[in-house]
This record gives structure tokens, sequence and C-alpha cells, in this order.
């Protein structure tokens, strides 16, 4: 029984990963934007707990990494959490800097997995932007999950690290008109935290529905992983444990 935490988990793909996985017997830690959020899902969840966080703020998802922390140690992570238009910086802080911050601050998982989006390819590294805490497109933020996926799984040896495109699914941020299969939108993310198949043991992954998909080819540029890396630690004040070369992290087998 393996015990996983995933972000954004009050609605959408994280609530349907979380509802799959404790149905399968795991042990899931819900997190929520605030308590009013969490109350209102909280009473029909099955889950071991809920934290709280509203990840546009910098100082509340450091919080959060605490809170988790405090809790024990996970198995898995899912970076899940997103938003897709916001007039403010906050693309930029929920999708691109939150998970950064959470993998550098939570004691590190033997699984992390990433929701990234096909609208990557359409992204730009922006990492000026970055660096000033300015605001980003949505393709840009799907474009730095898939670049931190990649970067975790070659500086953490010892972990599975991949990153998922859910498809266009109807969801809250997909809308009704989404044509692609909901339940594969949340299903490969629960098999990569939690599956002991071949195909889920792996790391440095783009997946789509249980399969390698194609990704932008930039994505394996080592140098711009690093550089990506560097302008999260200037945006946040945060170092991401590891050496670049890797395998620097203390940390148990893959499992
Ligand atoms: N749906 C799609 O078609 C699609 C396609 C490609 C990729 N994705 C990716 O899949 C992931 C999940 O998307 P989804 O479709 O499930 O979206 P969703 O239905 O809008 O759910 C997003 C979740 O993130 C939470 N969240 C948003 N902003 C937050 C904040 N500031 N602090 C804390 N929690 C916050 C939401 O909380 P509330 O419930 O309080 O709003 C909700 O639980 C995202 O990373 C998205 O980019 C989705």
């Amino acid at each position: 029984m393996a015990r996983i935490f995933i972000t954004g988990s009050t609605d959408g793909l994280g609530r349907l990963a979380a509802e799959r996985l404790i149905q399968l017997g795991h042990r899931v830690i819900l997190h929520a934007r605030d308590q009013r959020r969490a109350e209102a899902v909280w009473d029909s969840a099955r889950a071991e707990a809920i934290v709280t966080g509203d990840l546009a703020s910098l100082d509340e998802t450091q919080e959060l990494a605490a809170e988790v922390n405090a809790l024990g140690r996970c198995n898995a992570v899912i970076h899940n959490a997103g938003i897709y238009q916001d007039a403010s910086r906050a693309i930029l802080r929920v999708n691109t800097l939150a998970p950064y911050l959470l993998t550098a601050l939570i004691h590190p998982p033997r699984r992390l997995i990433y929701l990234s989006s096909d609208m990557h390819w359409q992204g730009r590294p922006v990492l000026e932007a970055v660096r000033a805490g300015r605001k980003i497109s949505y393709s840009d933020s799907k474009l730095h999950d898939l670049l931190l996926a990649k970067a975790v799984a070659r500086r953490r040896p010892t972990v599975y690290a991949n990153a998922v495109d859910p498809g266009w699914v109807p969801t809250k941020m997909g809308g009704p008109s989404a044509s692609d299969d909901l339940r594969q939108g949340f299903e490969t993310q629960a098999w990569l935290a939690v599956s002991g198949e071949a195909g889920a043991r792996v790391s440095g992954g783009y997946f789509y529905h249980g399969r390698a998909a194609e990704y932008l080819p930039a994505a394996d540029d080592v140098a711009l992983q690093e550089d990506f890396l560097a302008a999260c630690e200037e945006a946040t004040g945060v170092r991401l444990p590891g050496s670049a070369a890797g395998g620097a992290e203390a940390g148990s087998l893959r499992n």
C-alpha cells in the first residue's frame, strides 16, 4: 500500500486520480487551496488527510510542503494542480513555481508525476520572465512542467520522475466540449504513482494514455533544464537539492 500526495485534488483529474488510488487501497493525502474547499470535499473523501495552501502564494506553498512533511514520507507525489487562464502571475506561480518548490521541499518520494499538456509544444522557456516573476502563458508553464520532470529524473537517479499529458478532457479546466476520454485522463498518473509494471517503473518519460508519447526535443537539453532550475531558484529563493551531474541525493533504490 503506497502513500500518495496529490496537489489540486478537490476537483478534476486530481480528484479522480485520488478516488482511483483510494479505491485500489492506497493512502492518499488530498490538497485544497483553502479550508472552505477542504470542507467542501472532505465528507465524501476516504483520504488519509487533507492539507491546504494556495499555490498562487510562494509562502503558502512552502508552508504546504512543511505540512506534508509533518505527515511523514510519501511514496509518490502527483503534481497535478493547474490553471489555464489568468491575467496575473498566477500561471507562473501555480503551474511552474509550485511544482518546483514542492519538489525541492517535500522529502523526496520514490515517484514524482508532473501534469504537462500537449500544449507544451507551443511553449517557450521564457526564463527571464520566470526569474522576474512576470506573466507567462499556459503553454510556457506546461513546457516548464516537462523540463522539471526531465531535470528531476536526471538529478535523482534513484527515483522515477515522469510527465503526463492527460489529453483534452472535460473537467472544469477542459470544459464540456473536451473530446478526449476522461477516464484515460487520470489513469496514467495513478498507474505511474503505484504500479509495479515495468512500463510504469521508468524515469524521464512523457506519457499520454499509458504510453510514451512524442515531446518537444528541447526538453532533453540538459543545459536548458539547468538554466530553468536556476531561474526557479532565483524566483523562489529555494534551491533544488542535488547536483547538476545527478546522483548527489541520498535515496533508496527505485522500487
Ligand atoms: N483538462 C484538460 O483538458 C487538461 C489538458 C492538459 C493538461 N491538463 C492538466 O491537468 C491538470 C489538472 O487539470 P484539471 O483539468 O483537472 O483542472 P481543474 O478541473 O480546473 O482542477 C484543477 C485543480 O487544481 C486546483 N487549483 C487551481 N489553482 C490552485 C491554487 N492556486 N491553489 C491550490 N489549488 C489550486 C483546483 O482547486 P479548486 O477546485 O479549488 O479550483 C482543482 O482542484 C492541470 O495541471 C492541467 O494543466 C488538463
